[in-house]
């Protein structure tokens, strides 16, 4: 047999750098460096957030106050993060943090419900910029670390890896503070075009609404972002199912709004995985719409529509979303089995709603839907909330019923005679003879 000899297939850091950065857009990595200070300020809460019921119950815990602070600072030649959370040690930065990819460690990974694959803050931080800072203070020490990301991609060594400074450990003030300076210049001009700031609070207003005023506090450039919510109404229709290591709950309903309008903005499906919002406001075929036999392809009648689907796991890469979270992993098991379900559910909204247009059911105006869908409430807790059937309203009985019978035409004379009035029409003697008997025999009772 002819001896083997190795083939050379270490990868290129700077190949890997631009791979890495290259499919992700902006907001969503400023996203990724959110999501892990929101990971990291759950984690004290981690236990109390298994199950979908967990994340109901969070949601109905008015005593909870958002403890943990994140404040963004963009400008056009640094961006800070930094969150007040309980920091990174020395020892998790050492051995987990600057991975590329996650190790398979799962007990370093139990309380995590927002970091998946291990890539996120490293596709964040070479995205933005060249120079690194991340200041780091955790009780048990934490860390220091300074990079240039051009020198590191330029360096040959065989092992990767980013020199650390530890810290001493620290009681007060633990968080973690990480400074992008030197920003690329498609970055920069990303930031000053005067639309990506409004767009990025927009952004986290609604993948966040869930952890916003109860676990975190967010602010962009000083200012607080006010979390999206808005109401569904509580007749809906919902169900659920375990799949694996992933439950799911579905609902669909019809948007609650003030007034008559139903924005396109609440509607279609919303997907939330461990409280993040992955999908929102989604009208497209990934959930169903104009699928085949899927949903109906989606037009301004059913602009009342609002579905939402809650996966939940303390396995995160059990859960369907995509590497930058920002959209579903369409071949994913457990998403096609929600998408069946989607299907189900839905169609009794869009059936519903299609039905307006008929003859049978013209008597539902506009100003009817809010009463078939009942009083508002939060589509968070409808999201996670006991299954239930929409009940679609009766249709209204009609009032009157027509009557018509052949009578003799000789008797129909007889009774003219009798009433002395020869130009009656026969529907008049009806109509008389139906109101005398009414009111003789029958008696007028109201
Ligand atoms: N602000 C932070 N506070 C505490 N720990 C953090 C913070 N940022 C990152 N970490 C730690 O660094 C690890 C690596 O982060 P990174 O974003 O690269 O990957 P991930 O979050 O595990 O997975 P994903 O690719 O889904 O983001 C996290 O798992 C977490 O342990
Ligand atoms: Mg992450």
């Amino acid at each position: 047999m002819t001896e083997k000899i190795e083939a050379d297939a270490r990868p290129e850091k700077r190949l890997f750098v631009s791979l890495i950065t290259r499919d992700i857009s902006l907001a969503d990595a400023f996203l990724d460096l959110l999501d892990n200070s929101i990971n990291a300020a759950i984690e004290p809460l981690a236990s109390r957030l298994k199950t979908a019921d967990d994340y109901q119950r969070l949601l109905a815990d008015t005593k909870l106050s958002a403890k943990v602070k994140i404040d963004l600072t963009i400008g056009s030649t640094k961006i800070v993060v930094r969150d007040t959370a309980g920091g990174i040690s020395a020892d998790t930065a050492k051995r987990h943090v600057f991975r590329f990819g996650r190790d398979d460690d799962a007990s370093a990974h139990e309380s995590d419900r927002l970091s998946v694959y291990g890539i996120g803050l490293k596709r964040a931080l070479f995205k933005c910029g060249n120079k690194i800072e991340i200041v780091s203070d955790h009780r048990d020490g934490g860390f220091e670390l300074k990079e240039n990301v051009r020198r590191w991609a330029a360096e040959k060594q065989e092992q990767w890896h980013f020199d650390i400074t530890p810290r001493k450990p620290a009681k007060n003030d633990l968080g973690t503070r990480i400074t992008i300076t030197e920003l690329h210049d498609d970055v920069v001009r990303r930031l000053d075009d005067g639309l990506f700031l409004p767009q990025l609070r927009e952004k986290i207003a609604s993948t966040y609404s869930y952890f916003i005023g109860r676990i975190v506090e967010i602010s962009v450039n000083g200012k607080d972002v006010e979390k999206e919510s808005f109401e569904i109404g509580e007749n809906y229709t919902s169900e659920k199912f375990q799949s694996g290591k992933v439950s799911c709950n579905i609902a669909a309903g019809i948007a609650s709004t003030k007034g008559e309008v139903f924005r396109d903005r609440t509607a279609g499906w919303f997907v939330f995985c461990n409280g993040r919002t992955v999908l929102y406001a989604d009208k497209s075929q990934l959930t169903g719409w104009g699928a085949g036999a899927a949903l109906p392809i989606f037009q301004p009648k059913h602009r009342p529509f609002l579905g939402t689907v809650f996966f939940v796991s303390t396995d995160t890469e059990a859960l369907p979303w995509t590497t930058t979270k920002g959209s579903i992993n369409e071949e994913s098991a457990v998403w096609q089995e929600a998408r069946r379900h989607m299907v189900k559910v839905g169609r009794v909204i869009t059936g519903f709603l299609d039905g307006r247009y008929t003859e049978d059911s013209a008597g539902i105006a506009p100003s009817d839907l809010q009463s078939v869908s009942g009083t508002g409430m939060s589509v968070l807790t409808a999201a996670v909330a006991r299954t239930r059937q929409f009940k679609p309203p009766k249709a209204a009985r009609p009032k009157t019923v027509k009557i018509q019978y052949d009578a003799n035409v000789a008797d129909v004379h007889r009774i003219q005679n009798y009433l002395r009035r020869s130009s009656m029409s026969g529907s008049d003697v009806g109509r008389y003879t139906f109101d005398y008997f009414l009111k003789n025999e029958v008696g007028e009772d109201k």
